[in-house]
């Protein structure tokens, strides 16, 4: 699959290897300029790109970026993408630490992946955003292995949503559908399925017990 990931930090540059060592066709951008992805290009066989050009043609595209760059990234960069490209979101909203406050996540009620949607105008899948980087490296299982880990994927389009999850699948982990967009405040920060290193089963159950209540953590 023809790929472009945004943003080759912790969770871009391990989807960079593991997505390349499969054989698919990834650009990767930073904020900084390809000049400066030269080492993960080399590392991987990616192509280094920038952010106006790495979603060209791609029939896949990551946004991984801190939530405050999205307002960041110029507008038109999914023109260019294959028809029905689909988009993983793999974003958090992180007031306290790095973000700032979003007041219409916060205020508003605006789960994160709706906000990042309508900030690129396209819609997104959001999946990853509660998995360790290093998780995408260490934990991939065979598909039916006991105990193999399982992501939670929400989304609207139902199309985009099975590319991501046969995607993940071949990632090396299980997944588990939880819902649309509005639906995704289970798996955002805080809840019991952040971070949660468990198979279908628990993650099923956590998705259940999540709370809409945003914790003290991570409001600003
Ligand atoms: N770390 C984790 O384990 C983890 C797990 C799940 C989800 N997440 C979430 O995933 C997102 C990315 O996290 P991360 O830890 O991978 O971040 P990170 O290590 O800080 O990397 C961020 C990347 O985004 C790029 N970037 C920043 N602003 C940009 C812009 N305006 N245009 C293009 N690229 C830009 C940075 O490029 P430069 O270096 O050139 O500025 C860098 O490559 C966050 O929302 C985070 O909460 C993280």
């Amino acid at each position: 699959m023809k790929i472009g990931i945004i943003g080759a930090g912790n969770i871009g540059g391990n989807l960079t290897r593991r997505l390349t060592a499969l054989g698919h066709d990834v650009s990767v951008a930073n904020s900084r300029g390809p000049h400066t992805l030269t080492a993960l290009a080399e590392e991987t066989g990616a192509t280094a790109a920038t952010v106006a050009d790495v979603a060209r043609g791609a029939e896949l595209v990551v946004v991984t970026v801190p939530l405050k760059a999205v307002p960041d990234l110029p507008s038109g960069f999914l023109d260019e993408a294959a028809d029905g490209v689909a988009v993983i979101d793999t974003g958090n909203y992180y007031p306290r630490q790095r973000d700032g406050k979003i007041a219409a996540i916060e205020d508003e009620g605006l789960t994160e992946s709706r906000w990042t949607a309508q900030q690129i105008g396209h819609t997104v899948i959001k999946a990853f955003n509660g998995t360790y980087a290093q998780d995408i490296l260490d934990r991939p299982g065979p598909a039916g292995a006991p105990g193999r880990m399982a992501l939670p994927v929400a989304g609207d389009d139902e199309a985009a949503k099975r590319v991501v999850r046969g995607l993940i699948d071949e990632l090396g982990f299980d997944t588990v559908d939880s819902g649309t967009l509005d639906d995704s405040w289970r798996q955002q920060p805080g809840t019991p399925v952040y971070g949660l290193q468990a198979g279908t089963e628990a993650v099923t159950k956590a998705l259940a017990e999540a709370s809409a209540e945003r914790t003290a953590d991570f409001r600003a």
